[in-house]
């Protein structure tokens, strides 16, 4: 299935939280409260929740995802989880690439790319996910960090693969701090992500989905959500709360 560049796309990515119970009774609010709606609502759970979860979401408009996926279809990698893997429990989509798996795992564009062309064999859509740090703002590096981010991450992907993928530009230094970016810049760096995006693959600008994120909440999500360039949102820390998620959908 093809992300459609009309709707826009609310994903949550609950990182290291919820139990399956939990999963269970966000899911049991979650349903009645969004099935209306015509935005894709995605959410990204963790390994252990996304079984249930895809069986509680079968017939509704939710599709399930994972936060991460292993560089190899199987091997010795103790702890990692692979693409068929998250096929067999009916995973969706995957995030590649979130600032917390290149700071704290030390994942590099190379890895990236190596997860990003597995999760397009296995079917599986994908939220890219770039951005640069606060000392790469201030340095001035933002745009030149973030294109050899797009160029490495999507060496070899066709332009036909790119209807796969959304890109999610996350600045390292908004995530997680109620610090969002300003409406200049999104709509800055999300210009120059389909230009360049378009240039590399021969895409017509307007068929590049980029989401922002970056301490997106329900007070500022609407801002966001009319930027120039802006496809939706990938949302943390106010995606757990079952309310102010779905509050945002209808934002949206
Ligand atoms: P946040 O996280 O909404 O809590 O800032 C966003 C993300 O890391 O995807």
């Amino acid at each position: 299935m093809m992300i459609d560049p009309v709707y826009p796309l609310i994903v949550g990515n609950w990182k290291m939280h919820k139990t399956i119970a939990e999963a269970k009774v966000y899911l049991q609010r979650l349903i009645p409260l969004v099935f209306r709606s015509k935005v894709g609502v995605w959410l990204a759970v963790p390994f252990t929740a996304i079984g249930e979860s895809v069986q509680m979401t079968k017939d509704t408009n939710i599709q399930i995802g994972a936060q991460n996926m292993g560089d190899l279809l199987f091997g010795a990698l103790t702890g990692e989880v692979s693409a068929p893997m998250l096929n067999e429990v009916g995973a969706s989509f995957v995030i590649l690439g979130h600032s917390e798996r290149r700071r704290l795992f030390n994942e590099d564009n190379h890895m990236i790319n190596r997860k990003v062309k597995l999760a397009l064999r296995s079917d599986l859509n994908i939220i890219l996910c770039i951005g640069e740090t606060l000392e790469e703002r201030k340095e001035g590096k933002s745009e030149e960090v973030i294109s050899v981010q797009l160029k490495d991450c999507l060496e070899d992907v066709t332009k036909e693969q790119m209807k796969h993928i959304s890109l999610a530009y996350e600045p390292v230094w908004a995530i997680g701090k109620n610090n969002p970016a300003t409406i200049e810049i999104v709509e800055e760096i999300h210009l120059l992500c389909k230009n360049y995006v378009s240039k590399l693959l021969g895409l017509p600008p307007n068929e590049i989905h980029v989401l922002y994120g970056g301490s997106v909440n329900t007070s500022n999500s609407k801002s966001f959500l009319s930027c120039a360039h802006v496809s939706g949102l990938l949302i943390g820390g106010a995606s757990l709360d079952v309310q102010s998620f779905a509050d945002i959908v209808h934002l949206a």
